[in-house]
């Protein structure tokens, strides 16, 4: 095998594919342009969905690139051997070009050929089937004939072998997974690629994007059949050079040398030590690719923002069980915008951005994360040995800047557990006072205003429904703001509405009201909910577990609530004005009375 360096990787990778007609394009930016319901770019395909949707891509029908990608929901596994919250996803395109046969041909050449992976060390997984998309015979028989053996080919559902859409709707497709046997058997006979006992890691993905999933959850078959590849730049380098984990690749192993001078520790001596590293320079690169982005996002308490903070704060916390000063981070943040400076110029540009940024989310953090944690030594202790309340883990994160999920980890070290549900609870009473208090809107008491915006609150979730039935998939939520009167809801839609369409608006939801629906709410994971086709912002700031709030088939939502718990308590909705909010986004002021 080729020891190749991360730089080596990369440039082989485009080399490659620039040989075989593809043009290269530049990583995108990390916030994604085309798709509202993810916050991060976490393919390479991402911001190639129109393309892959059959608009005229300007540099041809093949393009290849290395895309910086963010993915928070693997958060809690950062720290073993294989996962990061940032990662560089080398790619390879075929928009409506070249299919099966050259696209595992590519692959296959690339990685025997360029890499020198001997075959033998080579598992691939095909789809199996069902009643979406047929048995992908085609492609097992490719791998055969390029020089695999059946018995390194397996077939498995659609569970392991299909991918995407990124967000709610969009392409997608069967899948070729490729994963170096390490051919350590840790469990059972039967071990596949499917199994996570970690004999088989996942290095690169072909996928066959052949469908568009709708907001229905149907699968159409797209104008254009295309591929669309995605290889982990970290885990292969690792795998290239017989490492242990990806934080020993040339990418990491400066920043764990900084933190082990920082903290008289060494890296690989004790388990917790070295996860707390990982954690370190995962969480501070990922930050410092968020803050140095094109389209840089600064923390905050929403969306990207949040996670953001939620990865400095977390960082943070780590530091301080290896006793390191947190102006180590700023160090650490620096080193990496040195090391990427020549593949990301954005990083170098931001240099000082994000010095400041980090700088300042640090002192926030710092003032209050001593007598946080005295606080929380205080609540444990009074939670009887089992759950801690909504309302403390909320003063956590209100009073202490605790993100809730920080709580969680605290307690889950001492057998604990947080009561989710009345954090989520406490936060929504937050939020409709704070919002009412800014707008001067506040009326009466908490109880009666807390009861007309839950109302509205649902009334939101029916429009959303009701105007991507009429106007379209294309309508997602982009802002929504509630007050004791009315609601205001901001959505992606490119011209003004008809009355025609405003009225036919009104009329679904005053239908949906009379039908006397229940408001079921049910927790699921993110996956669950996506799979489930519920509307939301993924990668969401409540972490893994989500709440979804259905109303019978018209309207699936990630939220936190609360909400009526039946349609039939809302009154009569009245849209009141439909006007521009800004370039490409509506906004749409309603009433119940
Ligand atoms: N979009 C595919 C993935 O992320 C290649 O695995």
């Amino acid at each position: 095998m080729e020891k190749l360096s991360s730089e080596q990787l990369r440039s082989c990778y485009l080399d490659f594919f620039r040989q075989r007609g593809h043009a290269i394009i530049q990583s995108a930016s990390l916030i994604p342009e085309n798709d509202p319901t993810v916050l991060f770019t976490t393919a390479g395909m991402h911001p190639l969905v129109p393309y892959l949707m059959g608009a005229k891509h300007p540099r041809g029908k093949r393009i290849a690139d290395v895309q910086k990608c963010v993915r928070t929901v693997d958060i809690d596994e950062v720290g073993d051997a294989t996962h990061c919250t940032f990662f560089e996803m080398l790619g390879n395109w075929s928009l409506g070009d070249y299919f099966k046969k050259e696209a595992i041909g590519f692959s296959y050449d690339f990685l025997t050929e360029v890499l020198g992976i001997p075959k033998e060390m080579l598992a691939v997984s095909v789809f199996k089937g069902d009643g979406d998309c047929g048995k992908d015979v085609e492609s097992a028989d490719y791998w055969v004939k390029k020089g695999l053996s059946p018995e390194q080919v397996y077939f498995l559902p659609k569970k392991n072998n299909w991918w995407g859409p990124a967000g709610l709707t969009g392409p997608c497709g069967p899948d070729t997974e490729i994963f170096i046997d390490t051919g350590k058997e840790k469990c059972s006979k039967n071990c596949s690629p499917a199994c996570d006992c970690g004999r088989f890691i996942e290095i690169w993905n072909n996928v066959f994007m052949q469908y568009n999933k709708t907001a229905d959850g149907l699968f159409e078959p797209l104008s254009q059949k295309n591929v669309d590849t995605g290889m982990g730049l970290e885990r292969t380098v690792c795998i290239l050079n017989g490492l242990k984990s990806v934080y020993e690749t040339d990418l990491f192993r400066d920043a764990i040398r900084l933190i082990e001078e920082a903290s008289g520790l060494t890296y690989g001596k004790n388990d917790g030590e070295t996860k707390a590293m990982r954690i370190i320079a995962d969480h501070i690169r990922t930050s410092a690719f968020i803050i140095g982005d094109e389209r840089g996002i600064t923390p905050g308490n929403v969306d990207q923002g949040y996670v953001l903070r939620r990865l400095i704060r977390r960082a943070i916390r780590y530091a301080r069980q290896l006793s390191i000063g947190a102006s180590v981070l700023t160090e650490l943040a620096a080193l990496y915008v040195e090391l990427y400076k020549d593949v990301y110029p954005e990083l170098a540009a931001n240099g000082d951005k994000i010095k400041t940024e980090l700088n300042k989310e640090i002192e926030k953090f710092e003032r209050t994360l001593t007598a946080g944690l005295k606080e929380f030594e205080k609540v444990a202790e009074s939670a009887g040995g089992s759950v801690i309340d909504g309302a403390s883990a909320f003063r956590l994160y209100d009073t202490f800047g605790f993100p809730v999920e920080i709580t969680e980890e605290l307690a889950k070290d001492r057998g604990l557990t947080v009561d989710k549900a009345g954090f989520d609870a406490a936060f929504a009473v937050h939020q409709q006072k704070s919002q009412a208090g800014a707008e001067h809107k506040f009326k009466g008491g908490l109880h009666d205003s807390s009861e007309e915006t839950t109302r509205l609150h649902t009334a939101t979730h029916l429009l959303q429904a009701a105007l991507r039935r009429i106007l379209g998939d294309g309508v997602y939520q982009r802002g929504s703001n509630i007050t004791a009167e009315r609601l205001r809801f901001d959505f992606s839609f490119d011209r003004p509405m008809t009355d025609a369409e405003i009225k036919e608006a009104e009329r679904l939801v005053n239908e949906v009201i009379d039908g006397k629906i229940d408001v079921i709410m049910q927790e699921m994971t993110v996956d669950e909910a996506k799979a489930s086709g519920a509307l939301g912002v993924f990668e969401s700031k409540y972490g893994e577990t989500v709440k979804v709030y259905s109303v019978g088939g018209f309207s699936k939502e990630i939220c936190g609530g609360p909400h009526a718990a039946n349609t039939g308590e809302l009154g009569r909705f009245k849209i009141e004005k439909e006007q521009s909010s800004s370039s490409g986004v509506r906004r749409i002021r309603a009433i119940l009375i």
